[in-house]
């Protein structure tokens, strides 16, 4: 199994792993019970943290800040941290997945309930941190968000290193893609064929070759989102990414969008957000979602209530929609969890959609509820 993941990938190794009884998932150990993913959410319990599925093997670290009577945005900036700063997850932080220019771009986004502040950042280059860039954001300035060159210069002034976030596994890809995209960016045609030129810049290794195609034909949006409740009600959340592989230098999506890809009241609840952020920013799915749980809903239905004002942005068309995936996560004050996902199984992420839950025992998986139930094959 490669070490190097992006979350979709990540996930459809989840979904094969369990389905074997498999411990381990890129090398990762995978809790026990893992092998059982829940289908119900949970009752709820305090202290509380959840994330999209590709912070499961880090949520030990933000439980162990919450068990300690530590802050709940210290909690969730933590965890993310872990995936921000392993080369081998292509979807956010160090080595995620660049711009059509081949740099990275990262934005993220924190809120703290207990004080009712936030902060935000967005192309962000050559600092890996993000999440806690914009938590200093947030603490250190009386700006809610700062983005591009000035986030960077920001971010240098407060201590943050700068490097290189591009790793040889993430330049490789955006070679393919390159080549892919223009006629430019290979060779002519009296030059080997396209298998010949993955070869060339792959070697032998086919899953690369696979994951490089799949990424190219469905450029990702990977992202991980956070949110924690501590045991005296108090919640905070974060969103971190690299945004959409291959965008347009520039493009922001949802997760440093507060009240789209992070959103806290600490009256009621977190939620957050993977996948295409454009539709989040027009349903403003982070607030709604805070909204709808205030009125009473559930977490879960709360984020199936989202994926509804989604789908009737397109009026329903399954074509359209399928076209694109989107998953939200939330939780409440009480400490229950819910998340949902606009299809149950997208040919962009192979797989059940999971979310990663620690409710102070152990780090799990539990299932998100579709919003289209149907197994999509389109593509
Ligand atoms: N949801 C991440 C993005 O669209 O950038």
């Amino acid at each position: 199994m490669q070490l190097w993941s992006r979350r979709k990938f990540f996930l459809t190794s989840v979904a094969s792993s369990v389905a074997a009884g498999v411990g381990k998932v890129f090398a990762r150990p995978i809790p026990a019970d893992a092998a059982g993913v829940s289908l119900a959410p949970a009752q709820g319990t305090r202290p509380l943290i959840i994330s999209s599925a590709n912070g499961l093997h880090a949520l030990d670290k933000g439980m162990d800040i919450l068990k300690k009577g530590g802050d709940t945005l210290d909690a969730v900036v933590a965890t993310v941290t872990v995936v921000e700063d392993d080369p081998n997850d292509d979807s956010v932080g160090y080595g995620g997945l660049p711009n059509e220019e081949g740099e990275v771009e990262l934005d993220a986004s924190v809120m703290h309930g207990p004080t009712r502040r936030a902060g935000s950042v967005a192309s962000v280059r050559r600092i890996k941190n993000v999440a806690r860039l914009a938590q200093t954001v947030m603490e250190k300035t009386n700006h809610v968000m700062i983005v591009g060159d000035g986030a960077r210069r920001f971010g240098v002034a407060q201590g943050f290193e700068e490097m290189n976030l591009l790793t040889e596994h993430s330049r490789k890809i955006w070679l393919a893609w390159k080549a892919s995209s223009s006629v430019n960016w290979r060779p002519g045609i009296d030059s080997p064929e396209w298998k010949q030129q993955m070869t060339a810049i792959f070697g032998d290794d086919q899953e690369k070759i696979a994951y490089a195609e799949r990424v190219i034909a469905h450029p990702p949006t990977g992202t991980i989102p956070c949110m924690a409740v501590n045991e005296k009600g108090d919640i905070s959340a974060t969103t971190t990414t690299s945004g959409l592989s291959w965008k347009i230098p520039g493009r922001v999506g949802d997760s440093p969008i507060i009240g789209a890809g992070c959103f806290v009241d600490n009256e009621v609840g977190a939620a957050g957000s993977t996948g295409k952020g454009e539709e989040n920013i027009k349903i403003a799915g982070g607030h709604t979602i805070v909204e709808m749980m205030r009125h009473g809903k559930s977490p879960e239905d709360a984020c199936l209530e989202a994926l509804a004002r989604i789908a009737h942005n397109y009026n329903g068309d399954k074509k359209k929609l399928s076209t694109f995936h989107i998953f939200f996560y939330a939780i409440n004050k009480d400490g229950q969890h819910g998340a949902a996902s606009l299809w149950r199984n997208h040919y962009s992420e192979p797989g059940h959609s999971v979310y990663a839950i620690h409710d102070g025992t152990q780090a799990r998986l539990a299932e998100c509820k579709a919003y289209f139930d149907e197994i999509n094959t389109h593509g």
